[in-house]
């Protein structure tokens, strides 16, 4: 299922009991919307790709596997991937949930993924510029919850080839759309990811 369209559809308005007080570790009260910032354990099963492939000992062997995975017609896929596999695991991650000031139950919830080489301030950096995302969703009246991806900023960061692969990424996020109705009510969840964010398996 295309991870978007799973992300934009509805999400039921139950299970608001477990309240925000469990995850909060940081509230920070604005003008007119507050942020908190936790972690969230997520509990995923995904199927991931075996890759005989071992970590860069240093910058020039990165340099080089990020050349042969990256110029036309390369065979790198091919050449380290061993099968099918599979990760269960928990992993602690990094999130914050901005609300507006009045925010209804019917509202709209923003559910961002970012990018590659990214985390979650590239949706929401530097007070009041006109660059920053976060804001202008707030100010719409949109609820906001950014995250810093698997391997990321203050998220837990497991093995980097064989672990923080798509599908592992992609299990996280659905976990944490899932979650969402316990940190919040709100009417309906809409997807906003960035480049490597916007992929779906
Ligand atoms: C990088 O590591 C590899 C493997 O350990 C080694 O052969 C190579 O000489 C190293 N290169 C540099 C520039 O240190
Ligand atoms: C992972 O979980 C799946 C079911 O979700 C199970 O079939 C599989 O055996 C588990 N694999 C490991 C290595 O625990
Ligand atoms: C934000 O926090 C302030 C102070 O705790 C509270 O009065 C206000 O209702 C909160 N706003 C929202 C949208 O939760
Ligand atoms: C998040 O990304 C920004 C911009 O690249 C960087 O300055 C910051 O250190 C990163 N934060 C974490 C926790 O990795």
């Amino acid at each position: 299922m295309a991870l978007l369209s799973l992300l934009s559809s509805k999400v039921s308005l139950s299970a608001l009991a477990v309240g925000l007080s469990t995850f909060v570790s940081n509230t920070v009260a604005q003008t007119s919307f507050n942020c908190t910032e936790f972690f969230v354990p997520v509990s995923i099963s995904a199927q991931t790709v075996e890759l005989n492939l071992g970590s860069p000992h240093n910058q020039s062997e990165l340099t080089s596997l990020v050349t042969r995975m990256t110029y036309l017609e390369s065979t790198i896929v091919d050449e380290v991937t061993v099968g099918p596999s599979m990760v269960n695991a928990t992993y602690n991650i990094w999130s914050q949930l901005c609300v507006p000031d009045g925010f209804e139950e019917d509202g709209v919830i923003e559910f961002t993924i970012h990018g590659g080489t990214e985390n979650h301030t590239y949706f929401n950096f530097g007070k009041e510029s006109p660059y920053n995302y976060a804001e202008a969703a707030l100010k719409a009246g949109h609820a906001i919850f950014t995250y810093d991806g698997l391997g990321v900023g203050n998220s837990d960061k497991p093995d980097g080839i064989q672990e923080v692969q798509i599908g592992t990424e992609t299990a996280v996020a659905i976990a944490l759309v899932e979650k969402l109705p316990s940190l919040l009510s709100f009417g309906k969840v809409v997807g906003v990811g960035h480049a490597h964010g916007r992929y779906d398996n």
